[in-house]
């Protein structure tokens, strides 16, 4: 038997049309989303992502202004447009793209950034609460893996969800999101003994570690949701992630595929975290 493929793309599109519709309903109300996007230097991959989230923008209706900024600007002249998104009632959400050249304290100005309008959800304040169970918006990539587990495979609650990889962005917040859904979660990484042991009893298996292909069927238990949150460049010029899809693909229950997996929900949950933002400031119910 050949695993069920989650289809990223097609679950990202649902997705979106809800947030359209939310986005007309608030409007109806006098509300338009606003969405702050800050990019500073050249990075080639960062100008498509900014790219991206400002189409996104356009398509649902939000209001949206992008910041993009000289390589040399300082990290005065950074926090001080961060204190003006702030107090800016027309956005809702601020996000500056990462990475920040060198000569600029990333935490600073993820620390500066009004935890309300905190739609990354790396914010200090937003990690705590995330790990306490309180509302705060949720980091995207990880809310949308959640997304994708429950709108393919179903229920989470009482799974053995095994995490390899914890890194801040995802691993960890991933880990925290599964056990909030009542999972029993295992976290894997480097330095963990019996890789393969642990990660073949999961029932759910997600692996953020940005090392091509490194996961095999030999780590996966037959029957389990395999989620791949990595994305690599190979030699050739084609991307592959951190799973070995075609070796996983008999062995797998449900599998993600790269491109076309976690990817195309990773905006469309910064998009829905506007949405939330949006009601909050406005003391409109969820
Ligand atoms: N760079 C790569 N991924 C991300 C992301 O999710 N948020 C931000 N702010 N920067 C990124």
């Amino acid at each position: 038997m050949s695993a069920q493929i989650i289809e990223g793309k097609k679950i990202s599109d649902l997705i979106r049309e809800e947030i359209k519709r939310d986005a007309e309903a608030l409007k109806e109300k006098g509300v338009v989303p606003g969405l702050a996007v800050v990019l500073v230097g050249e990075d080639p991959a960062s100008k498509v992502y900014v790219g991206s989230k400002e189409k996104a923008c356009q398509q649902l209706g939000f209001y949206s202004e992008v910041h993009r900024l000289a390589e040399d600007t300082s990290e005065s002249d950074l926090l001080a447009l961060i204190d003006k998104l702030n107090n800016q009632a027309s956005i809702n959400g601020i996000l500056v793209q990462l990475p920040l050249p060198k000569h600029i304290n990333e935490k600073a100005v993820i620390d500066a950034i009004d935890v309300n309008k905190d739609v990354d959800g790396f914010h200090p304040e937003s990690v705590g609460n995330l790990v306490i169970g309180d509302d705060s918006l949720l980091p995207c990539t990880p809310a949308g893996v959640i997304e994708l587990i429950k709108r393919s495979s179903g229920d989470i609650s009482g799974k053995h969800a095994v995490v390899i990889g914890r890194s801040n962005i995802v691993g960890k917040p991933v880990a925290m999101l599964l056990l909030r859904e009542n999972a029993t979660v295992t976290i894997c990484h480097s330095r963990t003994a019996n890789m393969e042991e642990i990660a073949k009893q999961a029932d759910i298996l997600v692996v953020a570690i940005g090392k091509a292909k490194a996961i095999g069927r030999k780590f996966v238990k037959p029957g389990a949701v395999v989620i791949d949150v990595g994305i690599n460049r190979l030699p050739d010029g084609k991307l592959a992630g951190d799973v070995d899809y075609e070796d996983c693909l008999e062995t797998a229950g449900f599998i993600t595929p790269v491109p076309g997996g976690v990817g195309p929900m990773t905006i469309t949950m910064l998009m829905s975290n506007t949405i939330t933002a949006a009601k909050r400031a406005n003391k409109i119910e969820e």
